[in-house]
């Protein structure tokens, strides 16, 4: 392959790329298949390229333009197709995502939407799953998440719910379904809005209807660190026509570029020159590029296999903690596609997470937060207008005494196992 890789340079005629920096370049792309960037043991992510991503990204940079385009459009549909729904946007992260779902729903009349509108979300999520809620004005209104889910509790949403709300946002955490049936009735039947992150949930389904598709658009993400790989990258689904047009159009400056001739925001005129220029909302470039898409399609295809491998772990993973007495674990509802795997420390290790996560690192494990933990104790928290209902007190044990491991396309049997070994050693070694 870099023999390939050196030759196109080498017939590109280019005379920006030196043959030092060709080299350099190849040594660098050699060295990332060897360990030296996954130095530890059992790190929370891992790369899910091979040659196949690497080879067909030279091929694409014979193209001298590399801006959103027929990969981009590809993926797409191939999306749509995988989760069965009728529309997908690339875009350039699962935050960009979030961000224009919310830009689109407040933006389109449909929707009637507005600034200072309540919204019903869980208190453990991702900092950009709340920040456009309040760039956009609304009101977040915290639910404490379900003990075993570790997801908006579904039971206490329905308490919450008041005549001000208007919609409710379900995060799948880990990869864990929410319970979507429930919030999708209870949106029924009060006319709000369900929203879905579904950021760390690809592959994730509810009688195997996928998750990020129960609501009026989900978001997702192709994050290094994510089921699929895309470098950065983010994709919408939605089945609504209306809102597709807006999430096109914010997508690209405002424009109306993208349209279709006749369409929900502004016609066009036949006109290109006019067509082309034609600014009609408040946009952004959010656009993914076709490194992005490319690879996007090439993951997706292997996608299949990556979640049967993370699916194989997961029933390790449970095999080896569902009964343990010092930490509990996510219950899944639905099919979770097993993003990471989370301990809540309970019993001798209870208030005992710094003592943990120091053994496993010096073991080799890395270890994070679930997720942002309690989002309310983070700094970003004053920028929110909100309010909190009843008390979080699930949200604050898992604050506490939560943390994740890694999960990904590989066998991770012999890491889960010492992980087990490390953690009742802590036990016995310091007289728990
Ligand atoms: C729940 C959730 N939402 C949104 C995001 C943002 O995705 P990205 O990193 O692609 O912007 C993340 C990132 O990990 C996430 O976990």
């Amino acid at each position: 392959m870099f023999n390939e890789i050196n030759s196109f340079f080498e017939n590109s005629k280019s005379n920006i790329i030196s043959e030092t920096l060709i080299s350099d370049y190849t040594k660098e792309i050699e060295q990332s298949n060897k360990p030296s960037l996954y130095k530890c043991f059992y790190p929370l992510k891992s790369c899910s390229w091979d040659q196949q991503e690497k080879y067909n990204i030279f091929q694409l940079l014979k193209d001298s333009q590399l801006t959103m385009g027929l990969n981009v459009k590809k993926f797409e549909e191939e999306f749509s197709e995988y989760n069965n729904t009728k529309y997908s946007v690339m875009v350039n992260s699962g935050s960009s995502a979030n961000l224009l779902i919310i830009a689109s729903l407040i933006l389109s009349p449909k929707y009637n939407f507005n600034k200072g509108d309540e919204i019903i979300v869980p208190a453990i999520g991702w900092s950009t799953s709340y920040a456009p809620l309040s760039q956009y004005g609304l009101k977040l209104k915290f639910v404490d998440v379900n003990p075993n889910t570790w997801n908006i509790d579904e039971f206490k949403v329905q308490k919450a719910v008041t005549k001000k709300t208007k919609a409710i946002l379900a995060i799948n955490i880990l990869g864990n379904p929410s319970n979507l049936k429930i919030l999708k009735d209870l949106c029924e039947s009060n006319k709000l809005i369900l929203i879905e992150d579904n950021c760390e949930a690809l592959g994730a389904t509810i009688n195997q209807i996928h998750t990020g598709t129960f609501g009026v658009a989900g978001s997702n993400s192709f994050h290094f660190s994510h089921h699929i790989q895309t470098i950065e990258g983010g994709m919408i689904s939605t089945n609504d026509d209306e809102l597709y047009h807006y999430l096109l159009s914010l997508r690209s400056h405002g424009w109306i570029r993208e349209l279709p001739f006749k369409n929900y925001i502004s016609n066009k005129s036949g006109n290109e020159f006019e067509d082309f220029f034609k600014f009609v909302l408040p946009g952004y470039n959010l656009k993914p590029n076709e490194i992005n898409g490319l690879v996007g399609r090439i993951q997706l295809k292997k996608f299949p296999k990556f979640l049967l491998q993370r699916h194989k772990n997961a029933r390790y993973f449970r095999y080896l903690f569902n009964s343990s007495d010092y930490c509990k674990i996510q219950k899944s509802l639905g099919k979770s596609s097993w993003f990471g795997f989370g301990l809540v420390l309970k019993g001798k290790l209870s208030n005992k997470r710094s003592l943990v996560i120091f053994e496993l690192k010096k073991n080799g494990v890395e270890t994070r937060p679930i997720v942002t933990g309690n989002i309310l104790k983070n700094p970003m928290a004053k920028f929110l207008e909100y309010s909190i209902f009843d008390k979080l007190d699930n949200t604050e044990n898992i604050d506490v005494n939560g943390l994740f491991l890694g999960n990904d396309h590989r066998n991770l049997i012999p890491q889960l196992t010492r992980v087990k070994e490390i953690l009742e050693n802590i036990i016995t070694k310091y007289n728990l």
